[in-house]
């Protein structure tokens, strides 16, 4: 069976392996398993491809607009490749001096005392500045998002989200939103951001694109980037490729299809940095970067088990979980010498469900049923952080 994001454990799981899921054993749940016992059901992003073909291909070249930029790596500054560049890809370092998150906040940030750069791993570029007051941290005001973390701060899940302190205007009349900054009790953190679900547009986000798309120079040079052999000889020879195939392209070249989730970013104590995940997707590769994420710090596995089981618990008795689909949101995860902790963060594309509609958050996705993954994600996160822990006991032993 083809399926464009390569059998991936939503649309390959059979009835009863989704119950697995959904009873949360994050041991069952392992993607070669639930592959293993295929039932061939599509997901969703094999269907919005085959309902592509029903699109006229387009004759006409548009340009970037401002709805594109929904997902943060689209917003990444992309070199154009140069006219000299050699036809084989250029894989760009992976690991970076911390001078280039240093052009997106500056910013230093003084808490008990103690004075540290504050870290933006992932996101949009200038969104974030110091707060009015120590220990916060401001955020350009999203309405959507004000209302989320209004109602988070009202709910079960309030202890897993950063404390929402209110609206600020600053002095220019920017508005604001004012959040708890999680960085403040740690000591030369390291930060991972994950970016859960196993879709990051909204169904809206994917319906508009499919509405008249044009050819899109800018997204077939992003994607030429990343793999020169993506496109099909007609994308190559038009050097174009539309806004719907470049969004399921993208999100199938992570393991945010077939895993739930993927890594956006990820920064050592050290200061190195990397946002090079973008082709994160086979298990071992997700897990070869927690052990390096956690190198150095052994009590860091553990404690983000007992904080990810704390969190699932919670999430499958949250009053906003029940009503929202959870989009493009991502779980943060700090640890210094002696502490770990994770919270869920960026309500920004999450969404009241239309009324009468319910969601489990763990079922296949097919387009406009609105499941986001969001469990999919975090008993895959769990699955392959006790994978790492018990081979790193074995190891001991
Ligand atoms: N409350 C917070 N405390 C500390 N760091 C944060 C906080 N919120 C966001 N960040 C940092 O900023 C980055 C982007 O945040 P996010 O809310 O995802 O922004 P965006 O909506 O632009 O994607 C995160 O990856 C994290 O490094
Ligand atoms: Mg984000």
């Amino acid at each position: 069976m083809y399926c464009c994001c390569s059998g991936c454990a939503r649309c390959t799981a059979p009835a009863a392996a989704r119950v697995i899921v959904r009873a949360a054993s994050d041991t069952a749940l392992e993607p070669e398993a639930a592959a293993a016992a295929l039932a061939p059901e599509p997901c969703g992003y094999e269907l919005y491809q085959k309902s592509l073909l029903g699109v006229p291909w387009p004759s006409d070249y548009g340009d970037a607009s401002s709805d594109d930029l929904s997902s943060e790596w689209d917003s990444d500054a992309a070199e154009p490749p140069s006219a000299s560049a050699p036809a084989t890809p250029v894989k760009p370092s992976g690991w970076r001096k911390l001078r280039s998150i240093v052009q997106w906040t500056p910013f230093f940030q003084t808490y008990k005392k103690k004075r540290y750069l504050w870290i933006q791993l992932a996101g949009h570029q200038g969104n974030f500045k110091a707060g009015p007051e120590q220990g916060t941290i401001l955020k350009k005001l999203c309405p959507k998002e004000e209302l989320c973390f209004q109602a988070l701060m009202r709910d079960v899940l309030r202890p897993y989200v950063p404390e929402y302190k209110g609206h600020f205007t600053a002095d220019d009349g920017e508005q604001y939103l004012q959040l708890q900054d999680l960085l403040g009790d740690f000591t030369s953190p390291c930060v991972m951001d994950c970016k859960i679900g196993v879709r990051t547009y909204l169904e809206d986000e994917l319906a508009k694109a499919k509405e008249k798309p044009k050819l899109r120079r800018d997204m077939y040079d992003k994607m030429i980037q990343i793999d020169p052999l993506a496109p099909t000889d007609e994308e190559h020879r038009l050097k174009g490729v539309t806004k719907p195939r470049y969004m399921v392209w993208r999100e199938t070249i992570s393991s945010t299809a077939t895993l739930g989730f993927r890594i956006e970013g990820i920064r050592q104590a050290d200061g190195r940095s990397s946002k090079d995940f973008k082709t994160t997707k086979a298990r071992e590769q997700v897990a070869e970067a927690f052990r390096e994420f956690t190198a150095g710090y052994p009590h860091a596995i553990p404690k983000y088990i007992q904080r990810l089981k704390a969190i699932r618990a919670t999430l499958e008795v949250s009053e906003f979980f029940a009503t929202h689909e959870v989009i493009g949101s991502s779980l943060l995860f700090v640890h210094d010498a002696s502490n770990a902790n994770v919270w869920l963060i960026d309500f920004a594309k999450t969404t009241r469900l239309p009324s009468g509609l319910a969601i489990d958050h763990a079922s296949r996705w097919v387009v406009s049923n609105h499941e986001d993954g969001y469990l999919v994600g975090v008993n895959n996160l769990l699955s392959i952080f006790k994978q790492v822990h018990q081979q790193q006991q074995q190891q001991q032993s």
